[in-house]
């Protein structure tokens, strides 16, 4: 992707900071912000130390919000419940690629079913795993932090990290979307921008924001 033909950033508030007690509004109010998509971190207490929702949280969400959904499966063999996240509504659907000896099939299966696919890498795993796979991701997802957690510190060999990502997105597949994830804030965001991310997945940072939009917005302008 050239500078000229750009997207513009984009802000996927991440609902693990949210009030599951308040969840619609939680969601409208981050919609009213200006957020382009609503990141939905999905764990089972067996890939990650930590247990969220499941695909049921994903359908009722669906019925009360005309957000698309970044639903995030950080699950074991994730081959097992991909067609159910599909069936509820997620309209991005990406999957760990430590969590599963069939990658490459699950991520066919998910683009097959007409959504967009993705690969995500944790923080000790090497770029170079995603290359097989690359071509056919609408996003690769970059963790920046320790899947399992919000409001987690950012590790700065992420940003190399999004850089080496790009020149592969340049070499293999100029469509995919890189996204990042976990402890970004209006401090890092710029240079996460530009290390390559298009898309900049916010917890902590914006549900904690006394004004959301604010950031949303200078998100946007990066
Ligand atoms: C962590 C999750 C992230 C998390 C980001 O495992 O995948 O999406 O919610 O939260 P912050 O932005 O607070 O680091
Ligand atoms: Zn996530």
């Amino acid at each position: 992707m050239t500078t000229e033909n750009k997207h513009r950033t984009m802000v996927a508030p991440s609902i693990l900071s949210a009030d599951f007690g308040r969840m619609n509004e939680e969601i409208a109010r981050m919609k009213q912000c200006g957020a382009d998509i609503i990141h939905c971190d999905v764990m089972d207490g067996i890939f990650v130390p930590n247990i969220t929702f499941g695909f049921k949280m994903i359908s009722d969400i669906k019925k009360k919000t005309d957000m698309p959904l970044d639903v995030h499966l950080m699950i074991d063999k994730p081959e097992r419940y991909a067609q159910r996240f599909i069936d509820a509504g997620a309209d991005w659907l990406t999957i760990h690629a430590e969590a599963t000896s069939e990658l490459i099939p699950t991520l066919e299966l998910i683009k097959s079913s007409g959504i967009k696919c993705g690969a995500v890498i944790s923080p000790d795993t090497s770029v170079r795993v995603l290359r097989e796979c690359f071509p056919i991701c609408d996003i690769v997802l970059l963790m920046s932090v320790y899947p399992g957690f919000g409001g987690q510190k950012f590790i700065e060999r992420s940003l190399e990290r999004m850089t080496a990502l790009k020149a592969m997105r340049d070499e293999l597949n100029e469509n995919a979307l890189l996204e990042i994830d976990g402890g970004v804030t209006a401090e890092n965001a710029a240079a996460i921008v530009r290390a390559g991310a298009d898309v900049l997945v916010a917890g902590n940072t914006l549900f904690s924001a006394a004004h959301p939009e604010k950031v949303i917005e200078e998100f946007h302008a990066l």
